[in-house]
């Protein structure tokens, strides 16, 4: 069957990859039935909402796609079982969260929730299928979902591909449509070509050939991980220089400016800001020095964990500069932070850096006063609680998660949650936050009125002349 063109893919796991991307390969191949299954049947209500507002991910763009395709070729289910039966090709997009627990804490990627695919797969399929794996995976896990997978002993055959995504939040449906290039990893065997062509022949409906790459399994998986790991450290490069500009006066973004300019740096993941966050860099440069660690290379693993510890410090930087500034506590003061997503046009706030900012400053008592545009005030009261009992498993507090929330509130309106605030924190480069009106802002304020910009999108010179006394990252006063 591999030689036959694929007319039924099934997608397990309706997430912020696995969503966009089906929807993108629907939109693209109305001649293959594409049917995403997730557990989660909210997520799966949300996806089917006839309210396009309403699906599960804010994403531009992505709700016409889900418009054009669904109930076309595109279809949101929980019937796994009946999915996996009736495809020819399973994608697995299920989290791969770092463990929390057991051997690897902290750093190895959890695969339960793929074994439990697996698992899942081979007791329901009952002809010959290939498996692509879509989440972000550490090395090996193509064997292990093929160890698993083929030792069912009823004749059915799987064909593992590892076929990595690139997209990011926030621009995902321009990175699906164009995307600098399409990864398949495969068996270098007569099946696992097949499987490979297979693959590329979807993707070769809208994207050029030459940006389809094939190589072996090994290298698909961990070019995943070493391009979120290179990305993750120009950002961390650069905020370490951001720390030294601020005492010396230079400014970080005429640095950005002047060495993005050499064609061999490139402009790209240069800007400084409060810290990286997402899904992926972490989790990824963490399973990377798990690997290395592992393999037995400590040099190279403490090379890449510094790209970690940098983006921690950078966090912590910005907290302790706004404790520092408002004359070294924030104890009863209200902080209005705007933005919560780990960057804009996402209401994605996995290891967004205004979570540890938030924490660190409600440690030292603020009282915090949140506005976000995409994200639900549920998601940020999970962040918090999430943050605050990991951090108490090691630490334990007189205060408890509860009384804490207390001093935490979130607006729906962007001027209610800087109303009588003592300091603005800017989290999220939302395009709005430049558009709002910093004279009223101001008038409403307490005095001396603070802005900290992690971000570095407001126009200072703007504010400055306003009244309010501005902190960037990486400009010297
Ligand atoms: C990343 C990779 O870019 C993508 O290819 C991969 O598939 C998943 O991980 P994503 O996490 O969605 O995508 O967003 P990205 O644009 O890479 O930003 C990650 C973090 O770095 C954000 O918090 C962002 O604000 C921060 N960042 C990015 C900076 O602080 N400065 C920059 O110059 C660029
Ligand atoms: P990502 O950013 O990698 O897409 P998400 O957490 O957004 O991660 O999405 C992963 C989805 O996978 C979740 O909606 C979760 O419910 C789903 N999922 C996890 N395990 C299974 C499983 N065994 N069967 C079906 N869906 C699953």
């Amino acid at each position: 069957m591999n030689n036959k063109q694929i007319s039924n893919i099934c997608c397990i796991g309706a997430g912020y990859v696995g969503g966009p991307t089906m929807a993108m390969i629907a939109q693209k191949c109305p001649h293959i039935k594409v049917t995403v299954v997730d557990l989660n049947e909210q997520r799966i209500a949300d996806w089917n909402d006839a309210d396009l507002d309403k699906l599960p991910i804010y994403e531009p763009g992505l709700a016409d796609v889900v418009a054009e395709a669904r109930n076309r070729n595109l279809f949101f289910s929980t019937e796994v079982d009946q999915a996996i039966a009736d495809a020819q090709m399973i994608f697995i997009s299920v989290n791969t969260p770092t463990k929390t627990y057991g051997v690897g804490k902290g750093m190895a990627a959890d695969l339960k929730y793929i074994e439990l695919c697996a698992r899942q797969i081979a007791r329901v399929a009952k002809d010959d299928k290939i498996i692509v794996e879509k989440s972000t995976l550490p090395v090996r896990t193509a064997e292990a979902l093929s160890t698993i997978l083929n030792s069912t002993g009823n004749g059915v055959e799987f064909d593992i591909l590892s076929s990595p995504e690139f997209l990011a939040e926030g621009t995902a449906i321009n990175d699906l449509q164009v995307p600098d290039r399409v990864l398949i990893g495969g068996k270098d065997t007569e099946r696992g070509k097949a499987a490979m062509q297979a693959l590329v022949d979807v993707y070769a409906n809208w994207v050029p050939l030459e940006n389809i790459l094939t190589t072996r399994v090994w290298s698909s998986e961990l070019s995943k991980l070493t391009a979120n790991a290179f990305l993750a450290q120009r950002v961390s490069s650069i905020n370490a220089i951001s720390a030294l500009c601020e005492k010396t006066g230079a400014d970080v973004d005429e640095i950005s400016r002047a060495i993005g300019a050499d064609s061999r740096i490139g402009s790209k993941f240069l800007k400084a800001s409060v810290g990286f966050g997402g899904s992926c860099f972490q989790k990824d440069i963490l399973n990377l020095v798990y690997l290395c660690q592992h393999f037995n290379l400590p040099e190279v693993a403490a090379y890449w964990e510094q790209v970690i510890k940098m983006n921690d410090y950078q966090k912590h930087r910005f907290a302790k500069n706004i404790i520092d500034k408002l004359f070294n506590t924030v104890s009863g003061k209200k902080i209005a932070f705007l933005g919560w997503a780990f960057k804009k046009d996402t209401n994605d706030t996995r290891e967004s850096a205004a979570i540890y900012v938030a924490d660190e400053l409600l440690q030292d008592r603020a009282e915090i006063h949140i506005y976000d545009p995409k994200v639900t005030k549920e998601q940020i009261i999970k962040d918090i609680c999430h943050c605050e009992e990991e951090r108490r498993g090691n630490l334990p507090e007189s205060e408890t998660t509860k009384e804490l929330l207390k001093r935490v509130t979130i607006h729906s309106t962007p001027y209610a949650a800087m109303e009588n605030a003592h300091a603005i924190a800017i989290l999220t480069e939302w395009d709005e936050f430049k558009t709002y009106d910093w004279q009223k802002v101001y008038s409403e304020m307490l005095k001396p009125a603070f802005v900290f910009d992690g971000r570095n999108i407001a126009d200072k010179e703007e504010l400055t002349t306003v009244g309010f006394d501005v902190y960037n990252i990486g400009k010297g006063k």
